[in-house]
């Protein structure tokens, strides 16, 4: 056994002790002193070194012990797609933490945006082309596809249409859509878990195109779903269908929570309370900021050229939600299921238009879980 010596700057003498907090957190790597003096003498220095042990030792205590609400589980992931430098990205996309700097710059302004004609004219294409990348995502849903699959096929499509995945890297997210099964709320991340028979699954794409984003999602039916699951999917989507109704000129942001809420009351389901629509078009998520529950305080009137996201989630249970270990994916916190629908929206002078509004010869604007009911 080799003789150590002590730890602190200059002192070269045998060491005898270890710091009692580095042997309780198991800190392995030598620091050791010949005495009480050096030890207190290297205390302030030597304390960070406790302060690392610990942030690690909780993120390993997380992952290994975390209570999942649900019977669901992450599963690994593919690496990050690669999006060829041809396609136009928005700020974030390179920068090393996903930072939007334009999208803090809109929302620090305080104002929402009223955008012109040739503003107008981008955001309806980037919502036509966000609509066929969800219609390609939602051929593809079947038993037995894994939610990296779908992701792949989204990846694709949005390049083939010469758009970049808006989520993808925006805060380091780290897929091209967030796929949201059964008990996830929304954020839930592509991995290579295959849909079962039964499951319930959003999802959601935003696409980024001549500079201005498009965002929707859908809930969909996997192989045959029990009849709550039903009644909640339905319900979510009138949710969102009557507060579409709601929106004209002069009407306040902060009403449209109460027309969801009052739905979801009247059918004994909750309405999530962490996760608001959004003000959209040259950023991702700006203002207005758009609760879904009743009585909220947000501020804003509604006005011709703005443009915006209602995206309802709704639970069977508990509104609660909790933060999975991925730092992304949202759950109920009763593990129950929860659905979502989302629209891009247009204030017109009589109204609005639904820009990503479903277009087919067949079932026309209806979404995709009642084709076949
Ligand atoms: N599309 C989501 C929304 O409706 C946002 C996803 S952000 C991500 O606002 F980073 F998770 F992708
Ligand atoms: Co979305
Ligand atoms: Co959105």
């Amino acid at each position: 056994m080799q003789n150590l010596i002590c730890s602190k700057v200059d002192c070269k003498k045998v060491a005898n002790f270890r710091c009692p907090t580095c042997l309780k957190l198991g800190i392995s790597d030598g620091v050791h002193f010949c005495s009480q003096d050096c030890f207190r003498q290297s205390w302030d220095s030597h304390k960070l070194q406790h302060k690392q042990a610990r942030s690690v030792e909780n993120i390993k205590e997380n992952n290994s012990h975390y209570t999942y609400s649900g019977l669901l589980r992450p599963f690994p992931y593919t690496p990050k797609r690669i999006v060829p430098d041809t396609i136009v990205k928005p700020d974030y996309a390179t920068h090393p933490e996903g930072v939007s700097f334009s999208e803090n710059r809109s929302k620090s302004s305080g104002v929402i945006e009223v955008l012109n004609k040739e503003e107008i004219t981008k955001l309806k294409k980037a919502c036509k082309l966000g609509r066929e990348v969800l219609d390609v995502a939602a051929k593809a849903i079947k038993v037995g596809i894994t939610t990296d699959e779908i992701d792949r096929l989204v990846h694709q499509a949005c390049i083939e249409r010469d758009c970049y995945p808006s989520p993808l890297n925006y805060y380091k997210y780290p897929k091209s859509c967030c796929t949201s099964v059964n008990e996830i709320i929304c954020h839930g991340i592509p991995d290579e878990r295959p849909l079962e028979d039964g499951d319930i699954v959003n999802v959601d794409i935003t696409v980024y195109h001549d500079g201005f984003h498009g965002d929707l999602n859908e809930t969909f039916f996997v192989g045959n779903v029990d009849e709550a699951s039903k009644k909640l999917v339905k319900v979510t989507y009138e949710c969102l269908s009557k507060a579409i109704e709601l929106v004209k000129p002069g009407v306040k942001y902060r009403d449209i929570g109460n027309v969801i809420q009052k739905i979801a009351n009247q059918n004994g389901v909750s309405v999530v309370k962490s996760f608001c629509g959004h003000g959209i078009h040259k950023v991702f998520h700006t203002l207005p900021n758009v609760p879904h529950y009743a009585k909220n305080k947000t501020t804003g009137v509604m006005q011709p050229g703005h443009s915006f996201t209602i995206e309802p989630m709704i639970n069977q249970g508990t509104w609660r939600d909790i933060i999975w270990p991925d730092e992304w994916t949202a759950a109920t916190q009763d593990g129950k299921r929860s659905a979502q629908f989302e629209h891009t929206l247009l204030v017109t002078e009589t109204g609005c238009e639904i820009l990503t509004i479903r277009n087919d010869p067949v079932f026309k604007s209806q979404p995709h879980f009642m084709d076949n009911l």
